[in-house]
């Protein structure tokens, strides 16, 4: 059963779970990190900004969940843009040490087995940050996605193109397919951080939790984990019962 932690505001979910990663910098040698991208994890990444000095990163590791196919790494909004703005130079991480999937299409056929062989390689996640989507995926895993999958190319349902359209000039720029993490590829992280702010999200976040362990509800994989933390506002956990 997943441990879930209700607070009043974005700020204090972000500084709980940058206090975990502070734990993990300072008690495991070489930590790995599962980095989210989208609006959810800013004020983790914002927290831990105030929380590194005298703390030391440079073994730290990081595996971003997903990135878009076909866009170029340079495109502002491309995830590795997005982690190297948000994440890498803020923290003063090391690049060569955070990866984020290739979505370059010449590569994108064995890509994933690539990237899960780095997990494997880096000795596995220790804790991965999540975020949900309002269609219940975790990564881009949409519903539908196999609990067993690896990291792979998927297409990028409708709803989830609307939710991105804000990071673009309109939705018709935002990319069909990406590359994520599998279910199985995120179930394999020690530790799950699972957070959702607004009320946009609490349908989400209840059928994840509370519904049936079902593909159609890719988060309800998180069911299946043995150490889950979920952090969410008043607004997102409206619909628990
Ligand atoms: C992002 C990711 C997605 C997002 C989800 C919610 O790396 O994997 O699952 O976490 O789409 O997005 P936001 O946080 O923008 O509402």
């Amino acid at each position: 059963m997943a441990e879930v932690v209700i607070v009043e505001n974005k700020e204090i979910a972000g500084a709980l779970v940058a206090d975990e990663i502070v734990r993990l910098i300072d008690t495991v040698a070489e930590p790995v990190l599962g980095l989210a991208t989208g609006s959810t994890p800013l004020p983790v990444y914002e927290a831990l900004r105030g929380r590194l000095s005298g703390h030391d990163v440079s073994h730290l590791r990081g595996f971003a969940l997903d990135e878009y196919v076909g866009i170029d790494p340079e495109h502002p909004e491309s995830y590795r843009s997005v982690i190297t703005r948000e994440v890498i130079e803020p923290l003063g991480l090391d690049p060569a040490l955070i990866r984020v999937p290739n979505g370059a299409i010449e590569t994108i056929q064995h890509a994933g087995d690539d990237y899960d062989a780095a997990i494997v390689a880096a000795g596995g996640v220790d804790l991965q940050i999540l975020g949900i989507g309002t269609d219940g995926h975790i990564g881009f895993n949409e519903p539908g996605s196999s609990f067993a999958s690896t990291t792979r190319i998927k297409t990028l349902t409708e709803q989830t193109r609307k939710d991105n359209a804000r990071f673009f000039d309109s939705v018709h720029d935002v990319p069909q397919h990406c590359i994520t993490q599998g279910l199985g590829t995120i179930l394999r992280a020690r530790h799950l951080v699972l957070l959702a702010f607004g009320e946009n999200k609490a349908r989400a976040v209840a059928a994840a939790l509370e519904g049936p362990i079902s593909a159609m509800v890719p988060a309800s994989a998180v069911q299946l984990h043995a150490h889950v933390t979920v952090v969410l506002d008043e607004a997102a956990a409206s619909e628990l019962k």
